[in-house]
């Protein structure tokens, strides 16, 4: 069953920042490009686990910040020549809105 949770407005991230939601499923990683596209990803790199939160975003990337792997936000998965995946979560936004997608 599909649970969509309400997390916060847009304006409380930064452009290129992030914010992290504590859920059943672990950190989730939320992060806004400078489009203002929101993401949503497993805060755990799939090299070593480092905490994606804190990497630089970059267009649809964020770089890892303890060895620099660049991970795709819209799809988690790391840019060749690396190689892994970490969850990625459906968001929405209504109005200004920012929802969740976690199955339960
Ligand atoms: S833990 Fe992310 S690049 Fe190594």
């Amino acid at each position: 069953m599909s649970n969509w949770i309400e997390i916060g407005y847009m304006h409380e991230i930064p452009r290129l920042g992030s914010r992290v939601i504590k859920a059943a499923q672990g950190n989730i990683a939320i992060f806004r490009n400078s489009n203002d596209e929101i993401f949503a990803l497993g805060d755990k790199c799939p090299h070593k686990g480092g905490p994606l939160s804190e990497g630089t975003v970059s267009g649809r990337t964020v770089t890892c910040p303890l060895h620099n792997w660049r991970i795709q936000l819209d799809n988690g998965i790391a840019v060749t020549p690396d190689e892994g995946c970490t969850n990625t979560y459906p968001v929405k936004i209504e109005g200004n809105l920012i929802y969740l997608e976690l199955n339960s």
